[in-house]
């Protein structure tokens, strides 16, 4: 039987990760709510073990949430982290305390008894705790396998009915051996094999979607991005032409792009497809607007228009399909699936076109597994690291008007330093050019110059929440300055931009 892990949530702020740690160790692992899913559902899932997820509650709470105890006798075994602990403990008679001088917050000291959840941890380790409430009483029949300074129970577990409960949490990083833990969960407690690979995904999402949208006709707003390319892949695999892509080219892309977004789905994948060339519609709205936030409502307006019209051409439509991918999901700080409408990739497209449903294949991934995917796909390997480029494009990258000019002018510069940097090699997560609103004077041959400075931007980061600026070898940036002066009309300076974020935006505006 196909082992597969159901990770209970009540609600923790670590839940898909504990999902994506146990996919890590080549299991899979669904997310289900545990309000969501009955003990029987359960049972008859056959789920090779269960994770009882962290919360923010209290066991005592009238409001908190419970699970039927009888699933402690399922004959699954059990994990439970953080509140999943103390609420196992609750269930199985024991005792959760709440004492102000108890609490825990961050990295701590905990020492570990013989347990085969602590195989091959040493006996002393750093773990990471979160908690207020702690198990003062193991229930019957279980007993301690970890204790803090403070805390008398870290861990616990009833051999017999495989049920173990840690109250830090083994999924983040601070927790040193946090891996292995689980790793130990799945296979020495749940004795799992570790099969599952990303493909494996793939191949059950398309299954899946192929029995679910069958005869549907369904939407998408293809970007070129790495998620919406993903999810149209993913899609197009299952339902083929029944999937529409619609690729609105605002005229905002960089150089080259709509054409290579054109041909690699159109001709690669045989997409349907339809580019819609926006570029006069936009440059016509945004003519003469210069502030910033104003460019990126006008942008998102439109976009939404255009969309709207071309899905009312191809009639009834039953789903939509978003590139939502999970980062997003905790941005717009929403929980419950049901609840999420619209996401700022498509600007809140869903509220303004009558859709029977919105689908989401991607919301539980991370950057990296959705990366992952688009390989399987068999993505080009340009395309699935594509670095982050924003919806409003290049308007945001041309500081003050903009016009068509100034945007031929931007992304001559800009292919030109990507190209520069590319060729040296030089690891850098984020890296463009914006044309800046200063003329600066300059010489060329013997002759006075008044041109334009373009500015280049390179940044290192994790998440693009913080970033620094990337030591770029100055032979890179002679090379990118020497050619953009000579190469690009109308540019007579080229400057380097030092500001990390913050202060600074990634962005300039
Ligand atoms: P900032 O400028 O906020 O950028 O430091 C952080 C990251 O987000 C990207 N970005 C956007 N992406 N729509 C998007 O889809 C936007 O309006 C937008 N603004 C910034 C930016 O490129 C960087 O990677």
């Amino acid at each position: 039987m196909e082992e597969k892990i159901l990770v209970l949530d009540f609600g923790g702020q670590y839940n898909q990760l504990i999902a994506r740690r146990v996919r890590e160790h080549h299991v899979y692992a669904e997310i289900k709510p545990y309000n969501k899913i009955t003990i029987d559902q359960i049972k008859a899932a056959g789920y090779t073990g269960i994770i009882f997820t962290g919360g923010p509650n209290s066991v005592y709470d009238e409001a908190s949430p419970h699970y039927d105890p009888d699933i402690l006798n399922a004959g699954i075994p059990v994990l439970g982290i953080c509140y999943g602990a103390q609420l196992m403990a609750y269930m199985a008679g024991g005792v959760v305390a709440s004492a102000d001088n108890s609490s825990e917050y961050g990295k701590t000291v905990f020492y570990t008894q013989e347990s085969a959840l602590f195989r091959e941890i040493p006996r002393q380790s750093v773990c990471w705790m979160s908690h207020t409430d702690f198990i003062q009483t193991p229930p019957p029949a279980f007993r301690v396998i970890a204790h803090t300074d403070k805390c008398p129970c870290a861990a616990m577990c009833d051999e017999s009915r495989k049920l173990y409960a840690v109250q830090f949490h083994p999924e983040v990083t601070h927790t040193e051996f946090g891996k292995q833990m689980l790793r130990n969960f799945l296979y020495e407690i749940c004795g799992c094999k570790g099969a599952w690979k990303m493909e494996d995904f793939v191949e059950r999402s398309v299954q899946m979607y192929r029995e679910k949208l069958a005869g549907k006709k369904v939407l998408l707003a293809l970007s070129g991005g790495v998620d919406s390319s993903v999810a149209a892949v993913l899609l197009h695999k299952a339902i083929g032409k029944n999937l529409i892509c619609v690729f609105v080219d605002h005229g905002l892309l960089r150089k080259g792009e709509g054409d290579f977004v054109e041909k690699t789905f159109r001709e690669g994948f045989d997409m349907n497809l339809i580019r819609v060339n926006g570029e006069e519609r936009f440059l016509s709205k945004l003519a003469g607007v210069t502030e910033p936030e104003k460019k990126r409502k006008i942008i998102g307006e439109e976009f939404i228009r255009v969309f709207e019209a071309e899905a009312k051409k191809l009639g009834k439509i039953n789903v939509l399909v978003q590139g939502t991918i999970y980062p997003d999901v905790i941005e717009s700080g929403a929980g419950d699936a049901s609840t999420i409408k619209s996401h700022h990739n498509v600007g809140g497209l869903p509220d303004v076109i009558a859709f029977d449903e919105i689908l989401e294949p991607l919301r539980d991934l991370f950057k990296d597994e959705v990366r992952e995917v688009g390989t399987q796909l068999g993505i080009p390997h340009e395309l699935v690291w594509r670095q982050p480029f924003p919806g409003p494009g290049l308007a945001v990258r041309v500081i003050g008007e903009i016009t068509k000019e100034k945007l031929d002018t931007l992304r001559e510069a800009d292919a030109i330093f990507r190209e520069e940097l590319e060729k040296g090699q030089v690891g850098s997560n984020q890296y463009f050019a914006v044309l800046t609103d200063l003329r600066s004077v300059g010489v060329m041959g013997d002759a006075r110059t008044y041109g334009r400075t373009v500015a280049l931007r390179a940044v290192t980061t994790d998440d693009f929440m913080t970033a620094e600026w990337t030591r770029l070898p100055y032979e890179v940036l002679e090379r990118a300055s020497s050619r953009i002066t000579n190469e690009v009309q109308g540019i007579s300076r080229v400057v380097y931009d030092i500001t990390s974020k913050p202060p600074a935006t990634v962005e300039w505006e």
